[in-house]
């Protein structure tokens, strides 16, 4: 792993722009579940009964329910080593994007600033209704009610479901910036959900080189320059330390 650790940072070290995007594995060493693998969360609960438009329409004390359960297990949740080594990587970079499927806001907790989320946040509801956006109310209580806004409407997680479009302004600033970049680092992402699953191959064809971290292997691990099959808590922090003691 040494030997690929000091591969991956040779691309960073020559890079003076940098883009990360995260997935859910990026949080698993902090005790967060997955969505897919062995222990993923899709393997017990229904995407269609959680996590799409429908459901919230027909049965939202569930959706809330299934959400608070989350948020209770993320915000006794600490940022891990993966989290600090991308923060580091930032501190590094003259030009840093990280873009996170996550929405465990785990990024922000342990200091990244240049984020973007492609999936929301779980600690903010939006209107359903009138589109109000506002910190998420009474998170901690299992038992709360489905809360509502000063509208009338409903409130709902400020999170993107299945079926439902990703934040145009977000993922055109992250092709924005990726057009710029000159590293590509992924890192705990399956690579299965889209548009996500659409920067590796967008990163390739505009010649950038690519580094991933996984468990596992995934559709891009054939095509990036460095694959390291390993956990990000241990990967990264290596990267980092190469970056760092070669410069
Ligand atoms: P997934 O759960 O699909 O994939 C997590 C990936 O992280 C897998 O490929 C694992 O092998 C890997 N992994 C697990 N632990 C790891 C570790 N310690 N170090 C490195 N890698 C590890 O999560 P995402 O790719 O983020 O969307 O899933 C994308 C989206 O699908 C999520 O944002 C969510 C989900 O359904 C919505 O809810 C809209």
């Amino acid at each position: 792993m040494q030997e690929e650790c000091q591969q991956a940072a040779e691309i960073l070290r020559g890079a003076s722009s940098i883009f990360v995007m995260t997935g859910a594995g990026v949080s698993a060493e902090s005790g967060i579940p997955t969505f897919r693998g062995a222990d993923g969360l899709w393997r017990d609960y229904s995407v269609q009964d959680l996590a799409t438009p429908e459901a919230f329409r027909k049965n939202p004390r569930l959706v809330w329910e299934w959400y608070r359960w989350r948020q209770n297990i993320i915000i006794k949740a600490q940022p891990n080593p993966a989290h600090y080594a991308v923060v580091e990587l930032e501190r590094v970079s003259e030009h840093f994007l990280l873009l996170t499927q996550n929405v465990d806001n785990l990024h922000q907790r342990a200091g990244s600033s240049n984020v973007l989320e492609l999936h929301g946040n779980i600690f903010r509801v939006r209107c359903s209704d009138c589109g109000k956006v506002s910190p998420s109310p009474c998170f901690a209580e299992a038992s709360c009610d489905v809360p509502t806004c000063e509208c009338g409407g409903l409130l709902r997680p400020d999170v993107v479901w299945f079926g439902e479009a990703i934040p145009s302004t977000i993922w055109t600033e992250s092709l924005d910036y990726l057009n710029t970049a000159q590293a590509v680092v992924l890192c705990g992402t399956s690579g299965v959900v889209w548009p996500a699953a659409a920067i590796p191959g967008i990163a390739k064809e505009l010649g950038i080189r690519s580094i991933e971290i996984n468990l596992e292997p995934t559709p891009f691990s054939s095509t990036v320059d460095v694959s390291i099959m390993n956990k990000a808590g241990e990967v990264l922090p290596r990267i980092v330390k190469a970056l760092s003691t070669a410069a």
